[in-house]
């Protein structure tokens, strides 16, 4: 078993939700941790929540120089050897096919997708030999999502990179997991939307999951820090976190 106590972490998009929930549990664990965000009121929330075991770095995905700027600021603060690298961001937008213009779609690909591809391509000469990644895809990264084709489509690319990565990086003994929360309890529900739609998502989210509840950030989060740390003989391996939707729907 890996051990989070002196670990170094990378919580990509750490400032709110799931991906603050991974970085208080490795803070709490004794792990030293970098994470990011965009907006600086959020990263601001997150520096007083996490204390000074994290350094809170503004950077987006979306844009090169950002992560090139990430990548030396990581090996200043965290040297050559991040154990763990976790690519949490993400961008989902509900809506019909029709209402998706080019914008929309572009969007949803370079936050889910192309953001988290060159993420990893920039900062994996900065992880340690035998150290880990994990990526949050989401239960829509697979099968027919109608309201949501942007973002599935999107999602699947990640888990598709997940399992590329994980055969690219094995000669350097780096695994590389995915997590798929189902409906999760975050700030934004991980969906960009009016409060009133945020709420009926979540209605319905409780309605189709079999366990008939959503997801609190600490699960998805001790799912993916057992993917990074505990899962020691598993790659290119994808956990739901999503109460039974997605093996037990057709059951019901
Ligand atoms: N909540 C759900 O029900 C659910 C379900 C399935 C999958 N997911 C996936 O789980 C992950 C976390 O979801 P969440 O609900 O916790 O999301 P969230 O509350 O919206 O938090 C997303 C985090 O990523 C950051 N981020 C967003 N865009 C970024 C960018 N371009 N560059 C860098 N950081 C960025 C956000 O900070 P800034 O906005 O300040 O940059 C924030 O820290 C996402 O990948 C999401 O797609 C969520």
């Amino acid at each position: 078993m890996g051990e989070i106590r002196g670990s170094r972490a990378v919580v990509i998009g750490g400032s709110q939700g799931m991906g603050l929930a991974m970085a208080r549990a490795l803070v709490a664990g004794g792990a030293e941790v970098v994470v990011t965000g965009r907006d600086e009121k959020r990263l601001e929330e997150a520096r007083a929540v996490l204390g000074p075991s994290a350094h809170v770095v503004r950077s987006d995905v979306t844009s090169a120089a950002d992560r090139d700027a990430l990548a030396g600021r990581v090996g200043e603060l965290l040297g050559g050897g991040v154990d763990a690298l976790f690519v949490n961001q993400g961008y989902s937008r509900l809506g019909p096919f029709e209402e998706v213009t080019e914008e929309i779609y572009d969007r949803h690909f370079d936050v889910n997708a192309k953001g988290a591809f060159f993420t990893v391509q920039r900062l994996a000469p900065k992880l340690a030999d035998g150290g880990a990644v994990v990526f949050t895809t989401s239960v829509a990264d697979t099968g027919a999502n109608p309201g949501m084709m942007a973002y599935a489509g999107a999602k699947a690319a990640v888990w598709s990179f997940a399992q590329g990565f994980a055969a690219e990086l094995l000669p350097r003994r780096i695994r590389v997991n995915a997590v798929a929360p189902g409906f999760t309890d975050t700030p934004t529900m991980g969906v960009d939307a009016s409060e009133e739609q945020k709420a009926e998502f979540m209605r319905i989210g409780d309605e189709v999951t079999p366990m008939k509840r959503h997801a609190t950030v600490d699960e998805v989060a001790a799912t993916a820090l057992y993917l990074a740390y505990d899962a020691t003989f598993s790659t290119a391996v994808r956990v739901p976190v999503d109460g039974g939707l997605e093996a037990l729907s057709t059951a019901f």
